[in-house]
């Protein structure tokens, strides 16, 4: 699976949407991607179509997510990796419904009770990303520079350069963007958690946009 760098650039987070359901085609084509990438990540993401009373939390209001008319509930197994793994594959997912035209929003604040996800013992509920026709299409905002995320000795590849540039188009908690990319002088890369919250889930949309950039994956 391959995204172009468009769609990173088209895509910016969506709080405001049209009450009309996702029809029935784009449904499908969400339901494969999504059985697609809990087999490759060990997930159990779920398109809950009917978002019910999710975003019925005051902030959820007043930022207008409650329109949202569907929810993704991202769980997975309760292990040390899954937060990243959450954020890698689940931005996946943000890109590919980009690429369908929907809009997404990725939101660590809902109601955690009201959610209609299957969670099997063992497995943990770590975030949601809302989903639905936008009212509008979001916009770009603040971010760091080049310089404030990365930590290279001597010259930067191009591929890494290109990595970077996709990789602060990532969406971050509050956009906090609290992650460091170092370039090492083996040309390995390591992605540094600086701390905040869901930071772990950032770094693994971090990741994802990096390798989209580089045009290469990062093991
Ligand atoms: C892990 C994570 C949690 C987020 N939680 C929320 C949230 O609870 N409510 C919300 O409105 N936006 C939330 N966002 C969206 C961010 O505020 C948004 O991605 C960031 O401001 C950057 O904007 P952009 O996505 O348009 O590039 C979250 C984003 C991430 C990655």
């Amino acid at each position: 699976m391959s995204f172009s760098i468009e769609t990173i650039k088209n895509r910016h987070s969506v709080r405001n949407y049209k009450p009309d359901k996702i029809v029935p085609d784009k449904v499908q084509q969400i339901n494969e991607k999504i059985a697609e990438l809990n087999a490759e990540g060990n997930l159990h993401f779920q398109l809950i179509e009917d978002v019910g009373k999710t975003y019925n939390k005051l902030v959820n209001r007043t930022m207008g997510l409650s329109s949202a008319p569907s929810v993704i509930a991202c769980v997975g197994p309760d292990d040390d990796t899954v937060e990243q793994r959450i954020g890698y594959y689940g931005e996946k997912l943000v890109l590919f419904a980009q690429e369908i035209g929907l809009n997404t929003c990725w939101a660590g604040i809902f109601n955690r009770n009201n959610i209609d996800a299957e969670i099997k013992d063992g497995e943990r509920l770590v975030i949601s990303i809302a989903i639905g026709y936008g009212k509008d299409s979001g916009k770009p905002r603040k971010s760091k520079t080049p310089e404030q995320v990365t930590e290279v000795k001597g010259e930067k590849p191009d591929w890494f350069v290109k990595g970077v540039e996709m990789a602060l188009l990532a969406p971050t908690a509050i956009n906090q963007q609290k992650f460091m990319i170092r370039l090492n002088e083996d040309e390995t890369v390591d992605f540094i958690d600086k701390g905040g919250m869901f930071s772990q889930v950032d770094l693994g949309i971090v990741k994802c946009h990096f390798e989209i950039g580089a045009g290469k994956e990062i093991s």
